[in-house]
């Protein structure tokens, strides 16, 4: 039996909302849980993104925080901490993942060039955009069917990275996203780490990793490959590491900190043009965009999260929530990821079109019930609108992510979440879509206004009878 391998010294009141405040703060909100106030919510799984509580170590870590400009010492353990397990010559200091990303995208992409990626995680895929290449997913066919487990669903397509590589275009780097968040929070293996990157050295291309969840990866390579079994995750880690040229990192997930990032590589030349992006908008290549104090943090947690306790509980928590809900009768990706659990709500709604954002009215109905904040990842998030006919093409998939943050709640917590969506799964016919009524011309899902369609049927209905 799993138990959470920590205790508690610090707690955070959550406030009890009622059914009537919720509904206010809906209809506040555009029912965009985006802009519901997180003093509204009640359990919040819309990220596991630099919402995780620290550790004792990493708290009396801060308090040696050197805030000195250059060459502090919390520099100094940072970056010896991101040497010893990721194993790159150098090390840049970003804020977060998603600086990193825009410093490694404006220094090697141009327009026309083509990025591959297993699946690019949304920022990634914009940095890259925002310099006119293109971003590119190729991830493996055992992906696209979601209801059947995968011990590696976050693989990449190696047949399909060997078309891009030598279609022609130029590649600036290669990336493969571990574990594959854009993909069901699904790791990738060792093996098909190790030969994504042989066809990209062989052709002279740099294999990138986005390691946001590298522990989470390196665990799922453990317990899903017998050769791997008895190795520490450490070890895992290095080894994967072993077979990149660099890689990105958002230390708002497996760093275990609340802010924080880093960009590697083993080229010296690029590491200087990097440098100088990093001076121009983060800081200096000490600290980056972060203090003293964050770096301690990071540096402390990047060896926690390799913890095998905390592993081992982080996937028991997720998986527990996953079974749970699916013994349920609620559909979700097989098999429940690392960090999060993800619903199809293609399957749970059948009724609702994916014109009508089954996703985000199952987001707004698990909020209403429960106080639950999710987050949708289908057609609101990923519909394309044609730019010449105004028509919208819908997204692969129709999901709600309950993202869980790391070391934060309790099973009791987990165990009202199950109750609150599977009393909304109960009553799945009742629930009805929504429309878009206001939506700014990209990353949509953070603002656009909603509204329900019941309410319009209803206020089409009042109308009729006045
Ligand atoms: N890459 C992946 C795979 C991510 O999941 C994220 C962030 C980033 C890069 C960007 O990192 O937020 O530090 O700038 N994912 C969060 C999420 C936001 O909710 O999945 P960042």
């Amino acid at each position: 039996m799993t138990i959470e391998p920590f205790r508690i010294k610090v707690v955070e009141p959550i406030r009890m909302s009622t059914a009537a405040e919720r509904e206010e703060a809906l209809r506040a909100a555009g029912f965009n849980l985006f802009k519901v106030p997180a003093s509204a919510i009640i359990i919040d799984l819309l990220t596991d993104s630099g919402t995780g509580a620290m550790s004792s170590n990493q708290w009396a870590a801060m308090m040696q925080g050197d805030e000195s400009y250059a060459g502090g010492a919390s520099w100094v353990r940072f970056e010896t901490a991101v040497k010893d397990i990721f194993g790159f010559q150098h090390v840049i200091p970003t804020h977060q993942g998603r600086a990193a990303e825009r410093i490694l995208a404006s220094t090697l992409c141009r327009p026309g060039q083509v990025v591959p990626n297993n699946t690019h995680f949304d920022t990634t895929r914009a940095n890259i955009e925002a310099t006119g290449a293109e971003a590119v997913d190729v991830p493996c066919p055992e992906a696209a069917d979601l209801a059947t487990p995968h011990p590696f669903k976050g693989n990449i397509d190696l047949e399909a990275l060997r078309a891009v590589l030598d279609g022609g275009a130029e590649i600036p780097f290669a990336m493969m996203t571990v574990t594959n968040n854009g993909g069901g929070g699904q790791p990738a293996a060792m093996e098909n780490i190790a030969a994504a990157s042989r066809l990209c050295r062989s052709r002279g291309v740099p294999f990138y990793l986005d390691a946001c969840r590298y522990a989470e990866n390196s665990y799922f390579i453990q317990q899903r490959t017998p050769r791997y079994a008895a190795t520490p995750l450490i070890d895992i880690a290095r080894e994967m590491f072993s077979y990149a040229d660099g890689c990105t990192m958002s230390a708002k997930k497996d760093g275990m900190a609340n802010i924080g990032g880093f960009l590697c590589t083993n080229d010296d030349q690029l590491a200087n043009r990097e440098r100088e992006v990093l001076i121009l908008t983060e800081g200096f290549p000490t600290y980056g965009g972060l203090a003293g104090r964050d770096l301690e943090a990071v540096a402390v947690g990047l060896y926690e999260a390799l913890d095998q306790d905390y592993q081992t509980y982080r996937a028991a928590s997720t998986r527990y929530l996953g079974r749970h809900l699916a013994q349920g009768g609620v559909p979700i990706v097989e098999p429940p990821g690392g960090h999060a659990i993800y619903i199809d709500a293609r399957r749970l709604l059948p009724h609702i079109p994916p014109s009508e954002y089954p996703g985000q009215a199952l987001a707004i109905e698990i909020y209403r019930t429960g106080g639950i904040r999710s987050v949708e990842v289908g057609s609101v998030m990923f519909g394309r609108i044609d730019k010449a006919t105004g028509r919208e093409s819908p997204a692969a998939n129709e999901l709600v992510r309950l993202a869980v943050p790391r070391r934060v709640y309790t099973q009791s917590q987990i165990d009202y979440t199950v109750r609150m969506v599977l009393e909304v799964a109960a009553r799945r016919e009742t629930l009805r879509g929504v429309r878009i009524v206001e939506q700014p011309p990209v990353l949509r899902h953070f603002s656009a206004v909603f509204q329900p369609l019941a309410d319009r049927s209803a206020a089409a209905a009042a109308a009729a009878t006045t």
